[in-house]
């Protein structure tokens, strides 16, 4: 199944193939060529700078890859993933370029702001029957879009009886494949109150591990997963009233950072906030963007924008 969201082939239902030990090809050093050669497949594909100073890390990572495949050099390798069938392998080359760090309430500013600034509205709209929309773009494992989820329900236990929905979408299907299942070990909680983790998720009794939660169902409902590149097309038609874009765009080149933020702008609702990753602060001014100036890499969508 050809996924049409990303492009690359993979879906969350079609997992990929978990790396297997294998005896390593005999040629498999990258030259300076082959990594160029990547670095471009990659930036036409997904946005993403492969950095120089990255090159003995990814060559580690992708040996492995090789080695599963038999293929005995990257030049083989390079050429496989460009070709008519290379789709699937791309997203699996870029899952191995990637990280996917995460963990709840990272950068907590930015869910203290949305509580206090940007919800006490929406949750009134939403009252009155209005549609609320949120977005973790890049959302990783799910760690930032339970937060989200969180965040809202703290402010609107009964959410999922009104038309409130949180779409969260990453390129790594892996990735996403775990945040759909919303399962997640004690140790991965800290910050979360005890309260939040009692009320909006249950213990995981099917898991072997004792000590792990899963979603529960409000929290749940309020949820969409779906596989998206965000330098590809965007299926979503309807505007967002707050977008989480965080430690994503740090990866991309700088043209691809620029594109991608005027898009998210162009994605906001009037007065939507954007919030992006700590490093990710904008250097050059976005038309349609103003920077909120109490919290850091905020910005909120100008109203006469509209
Ligand atoms: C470091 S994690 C950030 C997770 C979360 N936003 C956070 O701040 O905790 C970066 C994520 O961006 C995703 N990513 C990288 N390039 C992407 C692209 N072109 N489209 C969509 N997601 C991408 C990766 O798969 C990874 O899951």
């Amino acid at each position: 199944m050809t996924n049409q969201t990303t492009g690359l082939g993979a879906s969350p239902e079609r997992p990929i193939a978990k790396v297997a030990p294998a005896t390593l090809p005999q040629n498999s050093e990258i030259s300076e060529r082959d990594f160029g050669r990547m670095a471009r497949i990659v930036n036409r594909a997904v946005g993403i700078e492969l950095e120089q100073s990255k090159r003995v890390m990814i060559q580690a990572r992708l040996r492995q890859r090789l080695a599963q495949l038999n293929i005995g050099s990257f030049d083989d390798y390079l050429s496989f993933v460009s070709g008519p069938s290379g789709g699937e392998e791309l997203a699996i080359m870029v899952a191995a370029l990637t990280t996917g760090t995460t963990r709840f309430f990272r950068e907590k500013h930015h869910f203290d702001h949305m509580t206090l600034e940007a919800l006490p509205p929406l949750v009134s709209r939403a009252r009155k029957g209005g549609r609320v929309r949120i977005w973790s773009a890049g959302c990783s494992r799910g760690h930032e879009a339970y937060s989200v989820g969180l965040t809202v329900l703290s402010q609107m236990s009964d959410a999922n009886e009104f038309d409130v929905r949180i779409l969260a979408t990453d390129i790594n299907v892996n990735n996403l494949r775990q945040a759909h299942a919303g399962e997640f070990r004690d140790d991965e909680f800290s910050p979360v109150v005890a309260e939040s983790l009692e009320n909006w998720f249950e213990r995981d009794s099917a898991q072997d591990v004792a000590e792990s939660w899963i979603a529960g169902k409000e929290l749940r409902e309020l949820m969409t997963f779906l596989p998206l590149n965000l330098v590809g097309e965007w299926p979503m038609t309807g505007k967002f009233d707050i977008i989480f874009c965080r430690n994503v765009l740090m990866y991309f080149s700088v043209d691809f950072q620029q594109l991608t933020v005027e898009r998210l702008a162009d994605a906001l609702a009037p007065s939507g906030y954007l919030y992006l990753g700590h490093s990710e602060h904008l250097r050059e001014q976005i038309a349609g963007l103003q920077t909120v100036r109490n919290c850091q890499s905020t910005y909120r969508c100008k109203d006469r924008w509209r």
